[in-house]
């Protein structure tokens, strides 16, 4: 796909604002951030507020994976989050709270997120909290998440912010990994009319656990839970008692924001270090550039702060810029498959960022939940997380979008912080399915098999970036050598994003997918091998081989092919495939459960053993007399009887 169907024209309702007008401006200000990169950023580094100011720019050597910016700077997250916007706009709505229940929607003023957030700081600082400490958060999308992330950057804290359908060994793994001191949840989340019993999967995350030893539970239902004396603590309470100052700590440029774990190819999932200056730097301006954003916009990313895109662009990057920015509790389809566009009526949207998925999931409900709203206050749509397909692209400009807004499809990963490939408003005319240019600083290449970079326009090949940017990450927490083995390794000099892309006759990029073993399900990254070592765990199971398959929906759904353990008895194929979807439920989260489990008499294994997931892959989407070689295999028969399962099963 490297020609768009259609191109859409930038309309002139959108280059009336927009910062910059043609390709010729976006060209003139690309130029500029890399032929003289630290000029640009030294400017840029600017936005924000510095207590101190750094003595250099950038130092970094990919090959290395060495990436410093801003050093000998100092400042603080929460400071530019909030401190700076008190005088001029502490009245102004900080965050809109998008509640479960859509009457139950709430203002939170600059003014008031300072007092919260700092109550919240001297509670955890009450607890021992300091500095460089970790803080595990596994709360859902209420305010007292704004304020806990917050409140850890204002006292020099370091968040690992757990997303809260992970399962409660997920939690107990990345709590383990980070030493985080203290956990802090919620009684209960809402999501979609459901209750969630988050605090119940707290309890058993840290069990036994002697490096936890707080846990703060905000009450946010009536709903009583078991609190252990001497360990958990009622997180208003503790607010109660706190003053609604507290000074922010001064950090330097590098020291750690925020860790966030994300699945490869291999092992369990890494924890990515971010950084604060050069984080904060490219949060805001990329930002302000990518979506447009003017003073007075109301803006909604309904992603989850579970999530990279939650850290950076419902949190950091908006606030920074004194947005007002919506927390979206809730579910695209709840109470209603109308729901993001009533809510966008309501506040009056003018930029809304969301995924495919939920495009796809709403757009097949009918053009009737979006016909009665007015959605004329939308500007700018923007889509992240996984390709978008022509159709639901279509849906979102024509019948969302009206034909009036432009949609940016933002190419980025948790490991680049912020959006690094995107289309920009008033820039590009739109081809449906683009990610299209490098942000400024930015310098994406194509590089084939042997790593050779492409250098003719047309390009097709695995997608690197040559030069380093402000807001990438800076290590895997604890294991600096698998960040160097995992992204830099590969293609040295380069930093290797794991997706495959072209680049078109116009320069224009397009995003084809993971070439490595990741999945991304409705969005979500996930490792296959982190999934079949889950299925592997059962009693029942000898092996398995877990693939992505073209879903609907989710873009891309999960298909287990398992072999069973001679021992297993006979259960029956629904059995296998409820106990194989009740142990990934367990080990990692519902969002990991295989959609689809097939029992195989074996796997096709080469004879090295190493399984051909070409093979399965070519299988499940029923390209049966497609499969390409097969005489490598240890035992070619194999193939001819999975492919009889996968019949049976459809
Ligand atoms: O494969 C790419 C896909 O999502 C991966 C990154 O996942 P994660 O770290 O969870 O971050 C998701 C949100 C930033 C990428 O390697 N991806 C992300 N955005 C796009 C995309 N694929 C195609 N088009 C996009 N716009």
């Amino acid at each position: 796909m490297s020609e768009a169907s259609r191109i859409y024209p930038v309309q002139d309702r959108i280059r009336s604002q927009s910062y910059l007008k043609s390709r010729a401006d976006y060209q003139a200000m690309y130029q500029k951030s890399v032929s003289n990169p630290d000029e640009f950023w030294r400017e840029q580094a600017m936005r924000i507020s510095w207590f101190h100011p750094f003595d250099r720019v950038s130092d970094w050597d990919l090959a290395q994976a060495s990436v410093r910016w801003f050093e000998g700077g100092k400042l603080n997250v929460s400071y530019n989050c909030i401190d700076r916007h008190l005088e001029s706009r502490g009245d102004q709505t900080a965050i809109i709270f998008e509640a479960d229940e859509p009457e139950h929607a709430r203002h939170i003023s600059y003014r008031e997120l300072h007092a919260e957030v700092c109550r919240v700081a001297n509670v955890l600082k009450s607890f021992g909290v300091k500095k460089g400490d970790r803080v595990c958060i596994y709360l859902p999308m209420i305010p007292e998440l704004a304020y806990t992330m917050l409140a850890c950057a204002r006292i020099g804290a370091i968040h690992s912010i757990v997303f809260a359908g992970f399962s409660a060994d997920a939690i107990r793994d990345r709590i383990i990994d980070s030493q985080a001191s203290m956990v802090v949840t919620a009684n209960e989340g809402l999501r979609g009319g459901k209750r969630i019993a988050l605090k119940t999967v707290v309890d058993k995350a840290v069990d036994g656990l002697d490096v936890v030893k707080t846990v703060l539970v905000a009450k946010h239902t009536e709903t009583e839970v078991n609190m252990v004396t001497g360990r958990d603590f009622d997180m208003a309470e503790e607010k109660a008692r706190q003053r609604p100052t507290c000074p922010p700590e001064w950090m330097d440029a590098e020291d750690p924001l925020f860790i966030l774990y994300t699945s490869g190819s291999t092992g369990k999932p890494k924890g990515l270090m971010h950084t604060t200056g050069g984080y904060l730097v490219y949060a805001s301006l990329t930002h302000q550039y990518v979506f447009d954003v003017h003073p007075g916009d109301i803006y909604c990313c309904a992603a989850d702060i579970g999530w990279v895109t939650g850290h950076t662009y419902i949190i950091y990057g908006p606030l920074t810029n004194g947005t007002t920015t919506i927390m979206f509790e809730s579910v695209p389809t709840y109470p209603h498959a109308g729901r993001y566009w009533d809510m966008v009526q309501r506040h009056k949207v003018n930029i809304f960022y969301t995924a495919p998925t939920a495009i796809r999931a709403i757009a097949r409900e009918g053009n009737q939940w979006v016909a009665p709203y007015d959605l004329s206050s939308l500007r700018i749509l923007g889509t992240v997380g996984e390709p978008i397909n022509p159709e639901a692209w279509e849906w979102y400009y024509q019948v969302v979008g009206k034909s009036q807004c432009t949609i940016v499809d933002t190419w980025w990963q948790t490991e680049t912080g912020g959006i690094l490939i995107t289309p920009l408003p008033g820039v590009n005319d739109l081809k449906p399915g683009a990610a299209t240019l490098p942000f400024f600083g930015v310098q994406p290449c194509v590089v084939d098999q042997d790593g050779q970079e492409i250098t003719t326009t047309e390009a097709k090949g695995y997608l690197c970036m040559k030069a380093a940017w402000p807001g990438m990450a800076r290590t895997v927490y604890g294991d600096h050598e698998r960040f160097k083995q995992t992204y830099f390794s590969q293609y040295p000099g380069l930093y290797f994003t794991g997706d495959g892309c072209t680049r078109d006759r116009d320069g224009d990029y397009w995003i084809t997918g993971r070439v490595d073993d990741v999945i991304n399900v409705s969005g979500h990254r996930l490792g296959t091998a982190e999934i079949e070592s889950s299925i592997n765990a059962h009693e029942w199971i000898a092996e398995s081989a877990v693939i992505g398959y073209p879903h609907e929906i989710k873009g891309t759904g999960i298909l287990a092919f398992v072999i069973l353990n001679a021992d297993a008895g006979s259960p029956s194929d629904a059995d296998v495939s409820n106990a194989v979807r009740g142990q990934v439920s367990s080990d990692i989260g519902k969002i990991a459960r295989p959609d689809m489990v097939l029992v195989c008499p074996g796997l096709p294994k080469t004879r090295s053993g190493k399984i051909m997931r070409r093979i399965l892959r070519k299988i499940s989407i029923g390209a049966y007399d497609d499969l390409g070689n097969v005489t490598t295999l240890a035992d070619p028969s194999v193939v001819d009887q999975i492919i009889q399962v996968h019949k049976n099963h459809k």
